[in-house]
């Protein structure tokens, strides 16, 4: 049984004010929930204030981007044990972070394995873009994103990943996946990919979310699909409604 994960990527919204403020408001209702994980990633700054604010809570915290070195001359970045005080979950290769900062499925990789070194989940995103998907390219792009990410790791290794199967023109846009499409995906060219490498039991065990203009309307037609475990929320997680589809996950 995977147990289900919504984690809500506030991208760089909310300053850390806010951010406390907001995880205040949604603590308790969102300790209610049994039956599924929530996790919020805050800006890195405002992750010391969010975990002092989470304390003694089941909500989980991650970060949006890590640097796989433990330390060195690399300006403006964050080495893991930075963030394990801290964070339980680190979001990988987002579309934006291989977009606008030229993150390699190579740099993904490496940023995971350091990342499972340290203990912290990672949360690694994959996805196609529109000109790919209007090519018919989704299954095989989407599929060589999964094997470059995991490339060396051990079953025990990958069971510990998360994976987020977020199509590139489905992201902040307003158009998401159909809850069809995003399954299928997500059968076979994540889950299939995965079980391809390491075994039907290994990719059973394996959780998976979309994302991709998820918001409390559409979660329950996601969660509804064998091999959707959760959704890696952008918008939707920055609104108190954010509970609501935890909530969702939480029954389906
Ligand atoms: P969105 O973002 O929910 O705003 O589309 C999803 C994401 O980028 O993780």
């Amino acid at each position: 049984m995977r147990r289900p994960i919504i984690a809500g990527n506030w991208k760089m919204y909310k300053t850390p004010e806010e951010a406390v403020s907001f995880v205040r408001e949604i603590r308790d209702a969102l300790d209610a929930i049994e039956g599924a994980d929530a996790v919020v990633c805050p800006p890195a700054i405002a992750i010391p204030g969010v975990a002092e604010a989470l304390a003694g809570s089941r909500v989980g915290i991650g970060a949006q981007n890590m640097h796989a070195e433990e330390q060195g001359a690399y300006t403006g970045e964050l080495a893991p044990n930075m963030l394990t005080p801290f964070c339980q979950y680190v979001i990988l290769g987002h579309s934006e972070r291989r977009a606008y900062y030229c993150e390699t499925d190579e740099a993904v990789n490496r940023k995971a394995k350091a990342a499972l070194a340290h203990g912290l989940t990672p949360i690694i995103c994959v996805g196609e873009s529109l000109e790919q998907n209007e090519a018919g390219e989704t299954q095989s792009f989407v599929s060589g994103q999964v094997r470059a990410a995991l490339e060396g790791m051990s079953a025990e290794e990958v069971v510990r990943c998360i994976i987020a199967y977020e199509p590139i023109w489905a992201i902040g846009t307003g158009k998401a996946a159909s809850a069809e499409e995003a399954g299928r995906i997500i059968g076979e060219a994540v889950r299939g990919t995965i079980a391809d490498l390491y075994g039907e039991e290994t990719a059973g065990a394996v959780r998976i979310q979309y994302g991709g203009s998820t918001n409390p309307e559409n979660i329950g037609a996601y969660m509804a699909q064998p091999d959707i475990d959760g959704a890696l929320v952008g918008g939707a997680s920055l609104k108190p409604s954010f509970v609501e589809m935890v909530r969702i996950a939480a029954g389906a």
